[in-house]
């Protein structure tokens, strides 16, 4: 790989300990991916910020790391954490010595001089890239985002490979950074209509479980929080983007492009449900995988006035929290939590064992990481059943 001259001195620790091993661990990762050099990235967005699934060896190595003089150089900011920010604990019931070890995670990201914006959907929440810009970012459901929607550069980082990358601003140039890869392989033909974000987020999933290649879309048309959940449902397997003919910015270079036609119709969908469904009903209905945007509380708090004795649970970033609460009257059988979500948040210790979701992603890793049953439905089917 070629090095440039600012790169030797950070390797000679010239600029100190932390930048050195961060260097070091981006170039070793380059060179494994065969990448000819480092190039200039935007921002970074750094995932590992839950206590439950970073536990005590992340947090040991995340406070040695800001003790050892680890700062961000660029704009970074940070994926939810497992608890709701500023209110600790109070939304949901969790154990106190959970929260306080999240409020550790925090002070050294903090002391990083990373942005506590604890959510998934940065491009919400004040890091909205541009197009072609570069990026390191780590949390998959926004990597599949901004290389689909925004048309922004970004491989799936890993969180360490995000927090060296802010530290030193750069990124090795291979997989996503470079056009050649972003090219579709797969076109995906839907024979039956998508009526809801849950049915996006079914066919995201499916294809995420069936295949590998970057799909290609012609005949849908999803709106913004379709697509916020089409990301999120997909990043459950190995692919990093998608095009949808009229919305992805690269899309039109490939519209007349041979590619093997893969046919989704009702079949497919019904078994995505079928895999994600455990339970008929349950009293924890929750939405906001991704984080929720403004139109999507919007949507839930209007269904929530006709269902007034059922609790729902909305999770998003602390930003559009503020927001919401300053423009929407919300139903007091809503509550809006930020910060967190119900993936990262140690839902079984507070005493949750199932949950009714509108997102693939949220049923998956609730069924498979949390061992929560779940029903994974519309949000006007959860709500109203
Ligand atoms: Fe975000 Fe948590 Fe879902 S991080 S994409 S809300 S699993």
């Amino acid at each position: 790989m070629d090095i440039e001259k600012e790169e030797e001195k950070i390797l000679r620790g010239e600029k100190g300990e932390a930048e050195r091993v961060a260097l070091e661990l981006l170039i070793k990762i380059g060179e494994l991916n065969k990448a000819k050099k480092l190039i200039k990235i935007k921002s970074s967005h750094v995932s590992g910020v839950s206590y439950k699934t970073i536990g005590e060896h992340g947090l040991s190595f995340l406070r040695d790391f800001a003790d050892r003089g680890a700062r961000a150089c660029i704009k970074t900011t940070l994926n939810p954490a497992g608890v709701e920010i500023g209110r600790g604990r109070k939304a949901i019931s969790f154990p106190c010595s959970f929260a306080d070890k999240q409020r550790e995670i925090l002070k050294a990201y903090k002391k990083m001089g990373i942005e506590l914006t604890c959510t998934c959907t940065p491009y919400l929440a004040n890091n909205l890239p541009k197009f072609n810009e570069h990026l390191a970012w780590a949390e998959s459901s926004a990597v599949i985002y901004a290389n689909s929607v925004i048309g922004a550069k970004s491989n799936r980082e890993s969180a360490i490979t995000a927090l060296a990358s802010s530290l030193i601003g750069k990124i090795p140039l291979y997989g996503l950074h470079l056009s050649e890869n972003r090219e579709p392989k797969l076109k995906i033909v839907l024979k039956t209509e998508l009526k809801n974000q849950s049915d996006y987020s079914a066919l995201a999933y499916y294809i995420s479980k069936n295949f590998t290649e970057i799909p290609f879309f012609v005949n849908i048309k999803p709106n913004k929080d379709e697509l916020k959940a089409m990301s999120a449902a997909l990043g459950i397997g190995s692919i990093n983007m998608f095009h949808v003919k009229g919305i992805t910015p690269e899309a039109k270079e490939y519209e007349n492009k041979k590619m093997e036609v893969v046919e989704i119709g009702k079949e497919e969908l019904k078994k995505a449900y079928e895999e994600l469904n455990t339970c008929e009903e349950s009293d924890f209905l929750c939405t906001g995988c991704p984080h929720a945007s403004m139109d999507e509380i919007k949507k839930v708090c209007k269904l929530a006035n006709k269902k007034k004795k059922k609790k729902i649970y909305i999770f998003t970033s602390k930003k559009v929290k503020q927001k919401a609460k300053s423009m929407i009257k919300i139903p007091e059988n809503v509550k809006i939590i930020a910060g967190t979500c119900m993936v990262v948040a140690p839902l079984r210790e507070a005493g949750i064992e199932s949950m009714a979701t509108n997102s693939a992603k949220c049923a998956f890793y609730s069924l498979n990481l949390s061992k929560i049953d779940v029903k994974f439905a519309s949000m006007r089917e959860i709500i109203s059943s």
